[in-house]
């Protein structure tokens, strides 16, 4: 089921047939036949539509967002964002089916992944009652290389997929409410308010089972966190962080402020803070 909804190339087509999965997971576990993991080969990387041209990210056009077409690139970079997320987690089910998990794992996974089609959906849902599409703008081509560095360490990819990426997540959608809210845009805003309720959870599942493999093999969760961020994470952790967010969902500041420290001492960084 994972593999499927990963060589599905249309945002639409990807996520109807995630929701759909998703729904069949749930009602098995419901009725207490839960399905058989399995074991799967997922593509190295996931099948997309033609649109959105890739471009390295300094090529993206930046636009201010005091402006209709600025609102409209944002929400296109966001759906971009959220397309990858659901291939991330339906590929974190059928990469590490080597690994053996308790079935709580899928749970929280197929999960997310549902709520991530979700997402898509109503950005795209907005997108096109301004008049434009998913598709219509270029989109960040280094979005899945978080995937591809960590395709062989489950540990490394909960380090920096949940917990660096979704949880930086945390810390800018305020803002961006905020644009969309001064804008008068309320259904932006409320499908925003969703993505902002519900990252929490992906975030907290990331930490949850981080912690449940560091127990399993006797080792420190902070030091191994640091460790493969430091080994894995091509960016940089930056400041001001959601700390509010991030520790309801079991992110504690040991973890993030000394990577962000290691940045901010680091000579001729000071000015992108
Ligand atoms: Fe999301
Ligand atoms: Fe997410």
């Amino acid at each position: 089921m994972a593999v499927e909804v990963l060589t599905t190339a249309d945002g639409r087509a990807k996520t109807a047939l995630s929701h759909a999965h998703a729904a069949r997971w749930r009602e098995a576990r419901a009725a207490g036949s839960p399905l058989a993991v399995g074991r799967a080969e997922p593509p190295m990387r996931p099948a997309r539509p033609d649109k959105p041209e890739l471009l390295p990210p300094r090529e993206v056009p930046r636009r201010r967002t005091g402006t209709a077409q600025g609102r409209i690139a944002l929400l296109h970079a966001l759906a971009h964002i959220e397309l990858n997320a659901v291939d991330l987690h339906w590929d974190i089910i059928a990469r590490f089916t080597h690994v053996p998990m308790p079935i709580g794992f899928y749970d929280d996974w197929v999960k997310s992944a549902d709520e991530e089609s979700k997402h898509f959906n109503l950005l795209c849902d907005c997108l096109e009652s301004w008049g434009s599409h998913y598709g219509a703008l270029p989109a960040h081509a280094f979005m899945w290389r978080a995937a591809e560095d960590t395709a062989e360490d489950l540990l490394g990819r909960l380090a920096v997929v949940p917990m660096v990426l979704e949880a930086r997540g945390l810390d800018v959608t305020p803002g961006m409410i905020e644009i969309f809210g001064r804008a008068g845009e309320t259904a932006a805003t409320e499908a925003l308010r969703v993505i902002y309720a519900e990252e929490v959870g992906h975030v907290a599942y990331g930490v949850k089972w981080f912690n449940w493999l560091c127990g399993r093999d006797g080792l420190d969760p902070k030091e191994v966190f640091h460790g493969l961020v430091r080994r894995y994470f091509h960016g940089a952790l930056k400041p001001p962080f959601n700390e509010e967010k991030r520790a309801e969902a079991g992110l504690p500041p040991d973890f993030y402020w000394p990577l962000a420290d290691e940045v901010k001492d680091a000579p001729g960084t000071a000015g992108f803070r």
